[in-house]
């Protein structure tokens, strides 16, 4: 992994909106994007809206405080009435109470039901992450997958939590406070009104560009957070190669674009918010003149005023609010989508139809070709109809030179790859015939590189067994793996290895994940290159304890060195994306010039 790292620098690897994985088709209602919200919060949802309506409720409990005032100023003040002033203060405070009361009773509402959605869409997530082929991850930069299970998650529980209620009060809000203006008096309300246009037309232009911003932000974002990962992954690398400068240079890069789009966001909002605030204050003044002289002229109440004033101060809030509620809206729908290209990628599909096929017992390629999915057309396939038969109780090894495609023919026995065409069969039954664990019950893997999970060393190792598998499996493991150094370790067994199992040596590592193929005694072993980290005498004493391992398990071993291919009785060599010979080593060495080449080249490059 550390090694791709280097090769692919995150610059290169830096997605343009061109060649992103599922990338954001032009003309999208944010509406419709939200509207798919809507299976998760299907369950929470007479929370949300006694909530809402609790809102609205709590909103239009402040509206009448400015009534209160008028009845205030008309009557008790205009009377001289100190018992009425008190009276009315009191009406105030209460209502002020409830307001408070209202709004927090819909916080406590919210909190916990929308923490639970969140909770079951990462879940969600985090299955579809597992059961997406290996196809999508290797086209998928993992921190695009990332800041999708942590940062846009947030966004959307804060969308539901927030924005959502609000957008609705305080359109209500609006909606009530205007009618309760103009009925106090229309010619001020209209004078009100005027800015509506313009701040509506203003709102529509902001919403479009915002989108783009927002998507763009979040995206960045997600190139962020692949550079962050790969520099702590592959850190051993980019020390090594004294590459830190180059990599905080794509770092830097990319944060400075991130903080140009959000700069970009920021002026967009500071737009909106101008006219959203400028005008209706330009409005309030006017109306505030104009008020102040008919109360002089003895046309209108003065009562009526402060109330109509102290309505469109309390309707101030509300529609300063919604430019940056439309803001978070925006940036929730681009994260449903973004949440959705994920979980609407196609799984790994199920098995199709199959039969087996007479005697036809042992691992069996028929006419296998494959072509990696994200290949240049036109490009050879890495596999052009393979043929090859691992006889049962046979162990087979698969010789080639590097590149020519073993690591991949391994990975078709599991499933990681589909076949592009032709099948593989274990006991003549067609993989796709079987269901995945099925298949990966019948069939261990050991990879070239031993990837070991932040666990103890005995879970790891049984990680490769069914469940219920005890202490003898792991013992008995161990053993064929040669792996007593664990013995050694400060807990045995039970000693942590970190992430990745970086604090074991390479060696130490491919023997765990050995013992992790051998521990469920599978029936078909299919290993790339297992023992390539081993010394030579390691390498022996576990050639040794894998052959009884071996001598009833049909497997397909790839081999570089010749003692490894020794462990097998035949040898396949893969060349041109072709088996061009099967037979003994020493047949092969013999009658194979390029088999003898490959064998015995092996000192000159360091094999
Ligand atoms: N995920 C991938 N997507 C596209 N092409 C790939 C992918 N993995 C490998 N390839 C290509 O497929 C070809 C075969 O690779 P493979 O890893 O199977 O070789 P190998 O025989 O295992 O080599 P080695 O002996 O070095 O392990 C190579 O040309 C490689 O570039
Ligand atoms: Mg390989």
């Amino acid at each position: 992994m550390a090694v791709r790292n280097l090769t692919v620098m995150p610059t290169t690897r830096a997605t343009t909106e061109e060649d992103r994985p599922g990338k954001p088709s032009g003309n999208r209602s944010a509406v419709r994007s939200l509207l798919r919200l809507w299976p998760y919060v299907r369950p929470v949802r007479a929370r949300l809206f006694s909530a809402a309506f609790v809102a609205v409720v709590a909103s239009c409990v402040g509206l009448v405080i400015p009534l209160v005032l008028k009845w205030l100023v008309d009557g008790p003040v205009a009377e001289r009435d100190p018992a009425g002033v008190w009276l009315g203060a009191l009406y105030l405070l209460l209502l002020g109470l409830a307001e408070a009361l209202l709004f927090g009773l819909r916080r406590w509402l919210v909190a916990r039901p929308l923490a639970g959605v969140e909770a079951a869409m990462r879940a969600d997530l985090y299955r579809r992450l597992q059961r997406l082929p290996v196809a999508f991850h290797d086209r998928w930069p993992s921190g695009q997958l990332l800041s999708r299970g942590t940062g846009d998650l947030m966004l959307l529980r804060m969308f539901l939590a927030f924005p959502l209620t609000f957008l609705l009060v305080n359109a209500v809000t609006i909606l009530v406070g205007v009618i309760i203006m103009l009925v106090q008096d229309w010619t001020l309300g209209l004078v009100i009104l005027g800015p509506a246009v313009p701040v509506l037309v203003v709102c529509v232009v902001f919403e479009r560009r915002y989108a783009h911003a927002a998507r763009r932000a979040q995206d960045q974002v997600g190139d962020l957070t692949t550079v962050v990962e790969e520099s702590v992954l592959g850190i051993r690398i980019i020390k090594g190669f004294g590459r830190h400068r180059s990599q905080a240079r794509a770092f830097r890069e990319l944060s400075r674009t991130l903080r140009g789009t959000e700069l970009y966001k920021a002026r967009l909002l500071a737009t909106i918010w101008a006219a959203m605030m400028t005008l209706p204050e330009v409005a309030i003044g006017t109306a505030l003149v104009l008020g102040a002289v008919r109360v002089a002229d003895g046309d209108l109440s003065a009562g009526t005023l402060v109330a109509f004033l102290s309505t469109a101060l309390a309707l101030r809030w509300p529609v300063d609010s919604i430019g940056f509620l439309l803001a978070l809206s925006q940036e929730a729908a681009t994260a449903t989508e973004r949440y959705f290209e994920v979980m609407d990628a196609e799984p790994e599909s199920t098995a199709l139809s199959g039969s087996a096929d007479g005697d036809d017992r042992g691992l069996r390629f028929h006419g296998v070709t494959f072509r990696y999915p994200d290949a240049p057309p036109g490009s050879p396939p890495v596999l052009d109809r393979v043929d090859l038969h691992v006889r049962p109780g046979e162990s087979m090894a698969l010789v080639g030179a590097t590149g020519s495609g073993k690591t991949t023919l391994t990975a078709l026995v599991p499933r990681l790859h589909e076949v592009t065409s032709g099948r593989i069969t274990l006991d003549g039954v067609d993989i796709t015939a079987m269901s995945r664990e099925e298949l990966r019950g019948r069939v261990a893997v050991a990879f070239e590189e031993p990837t070991l999970f932040s666990a103890t060393v005995g879970e790891n190792v049984l990680m490769g067994a069914a469940d219920g598998a005890g202490d003898a499996e792991l013992d008995r493991a161990l053993a064929v793996a040669q792996a007593d150094f664990v013995g050694a370790l400060p807990q045995g067994v039970d000693t942590q290895v970190g992430e990745q199992g970086l604090s074991l040596s390479g060696g130490q590592r491919q023997r765990l994940a050995l013992a992790r193929a051998v521990v469920g005694r599978p029936r078909f072993l299919v290993l790339d290159d297992p023992l390539s980290a081993l010394d030579v005498h390691t390498e022996a004493a576990v050639e040794a304890a894998l052959r009884q391992v071996l001598a009833d398990t049909t497997a397909l071993i790839v081999a570089h060195r010749p003692s490894t291919v020794l462990l097998a009785d035949r040898v396949a060599l893969l060349s041109g994306g072709r088996i061009t010979a099967v037979g003994t080593h020493h047949e092969l060495l013999r009658g194979n010039a390029e088999y003898a080449r490959l064998m015995s080249g092996e000192e000159e490059d360091g094999r």
